[in-house]
């Protein structure tokens, strides 16, 4: 999660039983990344992995050398998002890596699966951030996607407690992923404004942005998404991205460590809808796997007597 992902929200969740997760792109070179990297080293000795995301940009980032800092400083988990990874697999592959990319259709879980990816994190329409163009969301999306694949695949969007888990588990999933969630914890590197706001908001409080630009991204409603609306419905077919530029271009790092909430857009699933505390990360993992187990043999057993 950008200018969320660093390395003490990514080695809290992976002491606390998960697997965390650092931003590659955040980090501003394949230099910058190697030392977050070595951060949290230094912080956990559990694995850990890290995100690197292929969005439209108008200059392509040095992925390359992401690679090589990503492999270089030992980690072995990659998570892939964005287009297609596959001209970056054979080395991160011959380098022992596990891929897990992220996908929002059954269309491009299966073509992950067919480049050679190992795990699939199926996001639906409900998450944070871009959950694709086809507004399939997961009660659909992952049994579809249980049906099809033949790879393992974790749930994301909208995952936000024990009941997420126990249904990701029945509709074919292996486990859950969580990124709105992760954001209102006690680690979360942000500016306590932005995990209030996550409290604040209910379900109904995000809204898509860039859909006409075939870039959409799921994000909490303010001021500034607004005004971006607005010109998405004065402009029409007509927009072009330089239109939103103040709206979404370079504004994370003003809201999550200045705490600027309306500076821009930025990623918020309906799963803010769900979330009422700041917990640890400690607290929250445990208290899913402590009510998932309650979920599974009382109410779950219970139907079968
Ligand atoms: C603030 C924020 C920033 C995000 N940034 C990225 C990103 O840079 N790359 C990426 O692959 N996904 C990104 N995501 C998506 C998450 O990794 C995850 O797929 C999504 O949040 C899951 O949905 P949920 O928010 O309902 O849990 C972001 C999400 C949020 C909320």
């Amino acid at each position: 999660m950008h200018y969320v992902g660093f390395a003490e929200l990514a080695a809290a969740v992976s002491n606390a039983g998960g697997l965390g997760i650092i931003t590659g792109l955040t980090q501003k070179s394949p230099q910058d990344l190697a030392a977050e990297i070595d951060r949290c080293h230094q912080m956990t000795d559990k694995p850990f992995g890290v995100n690197l995301t292929f969005l439209p940009t108008l200059t392509a980032p040095n992925y390359p050398g992401y690679i090589d800092a990503i492999i270089d400083s030992g980690v072995r988990i990659v998570e892939t998002a964005g287009r297609n990874p596959q001209e970056y697999l054979p080395k991160l592959k011959d380098a022992g890596c596990t891929i897990i990319h992220k996908c929002t259709s059954v269309r491009h879980s299966l073509k992950a699966q067919s480049i050679g990816c190992d795990i699939v994190s199926v996001d639906g329409f409900e998450c944070g951030g871009h959950p694709g163009e086809d507004d399939v969301p997961n009660m659909i999306l992952l049994p579809r996607a249980a049906d099809e694949l033949s790879i393992p695949f974790v749930a994301s969007g909208g995952m936000v407690d024990a009941r997420s888990l126990v249904a990701s588990l029945a509709m074919g999933a292996e486990g859950m992923n969580m990124g709105t969630r992760f954001i209102a914890t006690k680690e979360a590197p942000v500016h306590d404004n932005v995990k209030q706001a996550i409290l604040a908001a209910t379900e109904l409080d995000t809204r898509l942005v860039m859909r006409p630009l075939r870039n959409t991204e799921r994000v909490l409603n303010n001021t500034a998404v607004q005004r971006l609306l607005k010109k998405e419905q004065d402009q029409g077919a007509d927009l072009k991205f330089e239109d939103i530029i103040e709206e979404v271009a370079g504004v994370y790092p003003r809201i999550m460590q200045h705490g600027d909430i309306d500076a821009g857009a930025w990623s918020c699933g309906m799963a803010a809808g769900l979330i009422h505390d700041i917990p640890t990360c400690e607290d929250l993992i445990s208290r899913i796997i402590a009510e998932a187990e309650v979920l599974i043999q009382q109410r779950l057993s219970g139907m079968t007597r």
